[in-house]
């Protein structure tokens, strides 16, 4: 299979600190990739490397068979938060985002009708087509997430980067937006790289998942413990285009304990917590991850 991401030995430090660390990873055309992790475990980092936002301390980052590429229509990206501009209609939005990837003079000019029947498909696309003449501020948190996916998806990246898009949604909508995502992916074979810190949705969504994780014992050998993240878990999942109600099934309830016996086993968990407690800049705390486990 064609290879769209290639990490390769891969560190990331800040200061002294190392947040990424060895890290070897293949994705390629057509996986949609999950990555869970506690927080303050490099996820968000990783993500930056592969948007060529940021640069690999050692180690590469290979796109499309290109050296750590800059930033560029290569790689969408849907943050948590929403990259809408809150004086333009939604309409405006998604029409803005497909015109700025042609060209940053795009707006310089006016659109053509292609363009803008374009966006109205991606709109249709994203169910927003009602909402086409709103603002920003008038939609639901789940419609202008909606908004923000038909931006990053009218670029046509052939990786699509995704950053806990779903975190700030209620569970209904969250759960509305897994199923439209796997449609999505499925319509236009997209390439999808979704972080999340919720271990139900990357079981659900991905067709491969990815568990982050710190390790602060020495597993080298060389006397060293202040080691970064690592991708502790890495299995290919078949749940992905599956109905909501897969997540009722033992097989899925076991599937997700195993994980968190491997993955989140309590020996990491702990240095995460110390990590923590040393690093209060890591901005979300280890309390929703803790409760799910002791459920
Ligand atoms: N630009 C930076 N400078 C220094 N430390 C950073 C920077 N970006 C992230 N970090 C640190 O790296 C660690 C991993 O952060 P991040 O990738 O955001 O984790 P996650 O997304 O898994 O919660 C955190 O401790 C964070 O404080
Ligand atoms: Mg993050």
């Amino acid at each position: 299979m064609e290879k769209l991401i290639e990490i390769k030995d891969v560190d990331k430090v800040y200061g002294d600190k190392v947040v990424l660390d060895n890290i070897d990873l293949n994705v390629s055309k057509g996986e949609l990739c999950t990555l869970v992790g506690p927080s303050g475990c490099g996820k968000s980092t990783l993500l930056r490397l592969i948007l060529g936002m940021e640069r690999a301390t050692r180690g590469e980052v290979i796109i499309e068979g290109k050296n750590a590429p800059r930033p560029n229509k290569q790689r969408g990206i849907v943050f948590q938060k929403y990259s809408l501009f809150p004086n333009l209609s939604v309409f405006d939005n998604v029409l803005l985002a497909k015109r700025m990837c042609q060209s940053p003079w795009a707006s310089l000019r006016s659109a053509s009708s292609d363009e803008k029947d374009e966006a109205m498909e991606y709109l249709k696309r994203v169910r927003l087509e009602h909402a086409r003449d709103k603002k920003p501020h008038e939609l639901s948190g789940g419609m202008q997430q909606r908004a923000a996916i038909a931006q990053a998806l009218i670029t046509k990246p052939p990786v699509l980067l995704m950053d806990e898009p779903f975190g700030a949604l209620d569970p209904n909508t969250r759960e509305e937006l897994q199923v439209f995502l796997t449609e999505l992916w499925e319509e236009n074979n997209l390439t999808i790289f979704f972080v999340t810190h919720d271990l139900e949705e990357a079981v659900f969504l991905g067709t491969r998942l990815l568990v982050l994780s710190q390790y602060y014992t020495d597993d080298r050998g060389d006397g060293f413990d202040g080691r970064g993240g690592k991708i502790v878990f890495d299995k290919e999942l078949k749940f992905k285009g599956a109905s909501t109600e897969i997540k009722d099934t033992d097989e899925f309830k076991k599937l997700i304990k195993s994980i968190k016996e491997i993955g989140f086993e309590p020996r990491i968990l702990q240095h995460v917590k110390d990590f923590n407690l040393t690093h209060p800049d890591s901005y979300q705390t280890l309390t929703e991850i803790e409760h799910r486990n002791s459920k």
